[in-house]
């Protein structure tokens, strides 16, 4: 497996690009499943993840070409098998965002119960009764989701219990080509389910409120199809703002957009970040100084996302005071602290908060990945640690940062990737 070995104590500095979203490009994905046409998606990030869902969708019979700019040519229409099966599923939940297409589109949908991760059990009960309530039948059998309804899925007035981007984003798809009128009460609001409604409705569908927490959704017949080009990635922007803060650094960020990531902004300029934006790109600033430690507590948007917890936590360990951070998304979505502690770093945990005592510096060490933004907190750490840190298990950074090393090498820091 490869490693990551990081020589730390050097200040970020210079500017890079911001890739595509991640989080987006994935649903819109699953969304062509819904089209009667050829798409072109472009600004894809290129990622462990995407590959392993076009590797998905050519299973399914779906026609993927890739040109050399991560551009992508897709055509659901020679689909040929509606089973999305456990060897591709187990690698990556997000898998599940077939399921409502597939269903809105041909009837039926065989996907593989998607199991938990390291962060947690991560149930999809919203989804399937999202679905069951818009006339779906749907049995678990043998581990796979099976999935069925006669005719058309049925618009539907939905209540999720619980905020759920992915559910959100199935019931959506799913209702973008049912009968009548869906109403989603509780809709999650992040932007890349609000990139995923603009893509829906530049293909031809009828979704109104996106980004608010009731999406209204009238079903067409059909999607036309067309261009989209995927928002860029909020969660890649904010770790690149934390790791300059973390090692005192200067940089600037372009192609992203600071009007998707206010909370994060305002937590790195209480950390004392001097930010400055514009239309399509950030900078942040710390003149040299050692960030002030903050406190946060993760939740929906707009709240301050659970998947910039972890990055924020690496730069409370190196920061003057005090801060207490509070996971309420993932029950699991701590466990960095243990790695971290190993870098010298003092957190403390009780229950889903962790109390971070700032330290002057870390002490570089062997540290190994467990799920992709806790590997983010722990690259974060070894660029401030002193001395030599070297992160195994890469792959899970692999499946959401796009050329990681060559990114923060562009920026100053003294990182290189070696095969494991
Ligand atoms: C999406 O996961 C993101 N992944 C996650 O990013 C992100 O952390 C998460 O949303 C929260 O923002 C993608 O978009 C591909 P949820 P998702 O459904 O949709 C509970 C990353 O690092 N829940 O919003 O799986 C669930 O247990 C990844 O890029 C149910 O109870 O998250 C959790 O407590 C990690 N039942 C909460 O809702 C359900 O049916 C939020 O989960 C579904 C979810």
């Amino acid at each position: 497996m490869d490693k990551l070995k990081i020589s730390g104590g050097v200040p970020l500095a210079g500017e890079i690009r911001i890739s595509g979203a991640k989080n987006a490009a994935l649903p819109i994905l699953a969304a062509t499943l819904l089209v009667d046409a050829p798409v072109k998606i472009s600004n894809i990030p290129h990622l462990h993840d995407i590959t392993t869902m076009i590797e998905l969708l050519g299973c399914l019979g779906v026609y993927v070409m890739v040109d050399e700019k991560m551009n992508l040519e897709v055509d659901s229409r020679p689909l040929h098998s509606r089973t999305a099966p456990y060897d591709l599923v187990k690698t990556m939940r997000a898998s599940i965002l077939v399921l409502g297409p597939l269903l809105a589109k041909y009837g039926d949908a065989n996907v593989s119960f998607p199991g938990g991760c390291a962060i947690g059990s991560r149930p999809v009960d919203l989804h399937l009764q999202g679905l069951r309530a818009m006339g779906a039948d749907i049995d678990i059998d043998g581990g796979y989701i099976r999935a069925s309804c006669r005719g058309r899925l049925q618009g539907a007035h939905i209540l999720m219990d619980t905020v759920s981007v992915g559910g959100t984003e199935n019931l959506l798809m799913a209702a973008a080509l049912a009968e009548g009128q869906t109403i989603i009460e509780n809709a999650a609001r992040e932007p890349e389910v609000v990139d995923l409604a603009d893509c829906l409705n530049a293909w031809g569908a009828d979704v109104q409120g996106a980004g608010t927490a009731t999406l209204v959704i009238n079903g067409v017949p059909d999607l036309s199809g067309g261009d989209y080009q995927i928002m860029p990635d909020r969660i890649e922007t904010g770790t690149y703002l934390a790791a300059a803060a973390a090692t005192r650094g200067r940089v600037r960020l372009k192609d992203t957009d600071p009007h998707i990531l206010e909370s994060v902004l305002i937590k790195l300029e209480e950390a004392g970040a001097e930010i400055a934006t514009g239309d399509d790109w950030i900078s942040l600033d710390m003149q040299g100084r050692r960030p002030s430690a903050i406190s946060l507590k993760t939740a929906p948007y707009p709240a301050f996302p659970t998947d910039m917890q972890a990055q924020l936590t690496a730069v409370n360990a190196v920061s003057e005071g005090v801060g207490a951070i509070t996971e309420t998304i993932f029950e699991n979505r701590l466990i960095q602290a243990h790695e971290l502690n190993r870098m010298g770093a003092k957190i403390d945990l009780e229950g889903n908060t962790a109390i971070v005592t700032g330290v002057e510096t870390l002490k570089g060490a062997p540290v190994m990945a467990s799920d992709l933004r806790a590997s983010a907190s722990l690259v974060i750490a070894g660029l401030v640690a002193e001395g030599e840190t070297t992160v195994d298990r890469i792959y899970h950074i692999d499946r959401g940062y796009e050329c990681i090393e060559e990114k923060l090498q562009q920026l100053g820091a003294n990182i290189r990737r070696v095969p494991g």
